[in-house]
């Protein structure tokens, strides 16, 4: 079990990581004062942990609701968050209630930019439930919800007051979704730490995607889940810590993301394609981006897919769909939020384990990386 800390002055938190870390939570409970809990989960979760978690909050005799929202990316729009806010609100918080975000980054993202706005800002922590809450959005205080301009392009930055990430919850989780938030890990190790990614080459394939009878699950070593979860969080809590509201470095941790977020947009964030699924498909084209400026060589790149592809995670965008519309997809990437007047900035990898932000990249750039694999 290993706990990493996010050290942000007076709004550092810590990240518990390991089995059975969410009966933690009375302690943390005792030395607050809230006068009340909300939790916001989603119906997959609730159906699966919800009345494990009332039993827990129940203990510590502090009022508490639960609210269930719908699961899906579609949960982050502004409908839901209206919703969800008048059902907060009609439960008289005040500025001492807690919210606790039990669930994937949907209601991880949800949430904490709900507890941004609610009385002008109140606690919250994360309880992530998903691989890729673990290893990423549960930490750093990005909180959105989506536009149909785009991904994430109303939110905030706001830090959690506490991540507990309980191992034992990921046990269920469908075997996509643990694939998808893999790339997350994979994009940490590439952006920052070559052992890392030597690490992963060397284990995850027997470690991670064990051939089960079951397609729909993944029976994942407890000690590697452990170690690709700290070592990940390890690596964004010290990005976090240095530029808390991306004023340069954090940008790195979008390796990969420009791209993402295109088809992302282009399908809807439907299930069609998963943020994660997304993500090694577009870190497939920042490296073809970073090669094509001189950068990373063909034998890393070759390196990096041959490990997506073990994983069984997508690096083509055919492997979604098999037509793309290119003039749909240019749309969608000057809508992205991190270009700035019309300069496409990109997060480029000088080689494994060394990211560089790239600004002033052209469309003629752009069409040349993705081109390659559309
Ligand atoms: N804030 C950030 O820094 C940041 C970083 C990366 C991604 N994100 C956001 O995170 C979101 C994606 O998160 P996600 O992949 O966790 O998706 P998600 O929250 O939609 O969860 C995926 C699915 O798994 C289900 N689920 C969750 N936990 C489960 C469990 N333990 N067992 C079984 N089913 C479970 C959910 O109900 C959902 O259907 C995107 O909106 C993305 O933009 C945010």
């Amino acid at each position: 079990m290993s706990n990493i800390q996010v050290n942000l002055a007076n709004r550092s938190y810590q990240v518990l990581i390991g089995s059975g870390k969410i009966n933690y939570l009375p302690e943390f409970l005792s030395n607050k004062n809230y006068s009340k809990i909300i939790i916001l989960t989603d119906e997959n979760v609730a159906k699966l942990y919800l009345n494990s978690l009332i039993s827990i909050v129940k203990s510590t005799k502090i009022a508490f609701h639960s609210i269930i929202s719908k699961a899906g990316e579609g949960a982050k729009s502004f409908a839901n968050l209206e919703e969800i806010s008048e059902k907060i609100l009609q439960y008289e918080i005040d500025r001492h209630s807690l919210i606790i975000a039990f669930g994937g980054g949907v209601i991880g993202d949800l949430s904490g930019f709900l507890a941004s706005i609610l009385l002008r800002g109140i606690d919250f922590i994360q309880v992530p439930t998903t691989l890729l809450a673990a290893v990423d959005s549960s930490v750093g205080g990005k909180t959105a919800i989506n536009s149909k301009f785009g991904k994430n392009l109303i939110g905030s930055f706001y830090q959690p007051k506490l991540v507990i990430c309980d191992l034992d919850f990921l046990s269920t989780l469908p075997k996509r979704e643990l694939k998808a938030g893999y790339a997350e890990v994979v994009k940490s190790a590439l952006i920052k730490d070559k052992n890392f990614f030597e690490f992963l080459e060397a284990n995850a394939e027997k470690k991670f995607y064990s051939q089960t009878s079951n397609a729909n699950s993944t029976q994942i070593d407890i000690e590697f889940l452990t170690t690709i979860i700290s070592k990940s969080c390890q690596i964004k809590a010290d990005i976090v810590s240095l530029d808390e509201t991306e004023q340069g470095q954090r940008a790195l941790l979008n390796f990969g993301h420009s791209f993402a977020h295109i088809f992302e947009t282009e399908t809807n964030y439907s299930n069609e394609m998963l943020h994660g699924e997304a993500v090694s498909i577009g870190i497939m084209m920042a490296l073809e981006m970073s090669k094509n400026f001189g950068f990373i060589t063909k034998d890393e790149i070759e390196r990096i897919s041959n490990h997506f592809k073990k994983i069984a995670l997508p690096i083509l965008p055919k492997e979604i769909r098999f037509n793309w519309n290119i003039k749909n997809l240019s749309v969608h990437l000057y809508k992205d939020k991190k270009n700035e007047n019309k300069n496409l900035t990109f997060i480029l990898l000088k080689k494994i384990g060394e990211a560089i932000i790239q600004k002033s990249v052209s469309y003629d750039d752009f069409l040349l990386a993705i081109n390659k694999y559309l």
